[in-house]
């Protein structure tokens, strides 16, 4: 069964209460349960993990080599990580990076990503609906590969 890694970084565990002006009201529970299930329905496995330790982040991402497509949401890691882009890249795991918030629209230390220019895209600014959108973008990504691979 293909698979598709969720990962979040530092602070997200607090969606739900943390600046909800800015984040929303939805938990980060519902927002995995919610990409899933998407996921689900067209039988796609989904790993499924939150970290505050940029450490334990690379240390995830280095266990999950081999799936398929990755939803991640960095965090502040966005603009600070090159260890954690650095993982990324050593995987070579197709990814689109979401940010709940728009990035653009906050202060310039959020304007840089050290995601984006590695990522097949990203998705900022859609609050929750951001994560849904990336699971259907990895589905039809995941399906044209299959569809290519029985062609070959
Ligand atoms: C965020 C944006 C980051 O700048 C911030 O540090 C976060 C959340 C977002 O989803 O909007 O923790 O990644």
């Amino acid at each position: 069964m293909p698979k598709v890694l969720l990962l979040n970084g530092p602070n997200l565990n607090l969606l739900g209460n943390r600046e909800p002006e800015i984040y929303g009201s939805t938990t980060l529970e519902e927002i995995e349960g919610k990409v899933e299930s998407i996921l689900r329905e067209h039988k796609i496995d989904c790993e499924i993990f939150q970290s505050n330790s940029e450490g334990e982040l690379i240390d995830w991402i280095q266990k999950n080599r081999g799936a398929d497509f990755m939803l991640l949401n960095p965090g502040a890691l966005a603009h600070t990580s090159i260890g954690l882009r650095d993982a990324v890249i050593g995987i070579e795991i197709p990814f689109i990076e979401i940010h709940l918030s728009n990035v653009f629209k906050r202060e310039e230390f959020r304007h840089n990503s050290y995601f984006s220019d590695v990522a097949i895209g990203a998705l900022t600014g859609l609050g929750e609906k951001g994560y849904q959108l990336a699971a259907e973008f990895a589905i039809d990504y995941i399906e044209q590969k299959l569809n290519n691979n029985q062609g070959s």
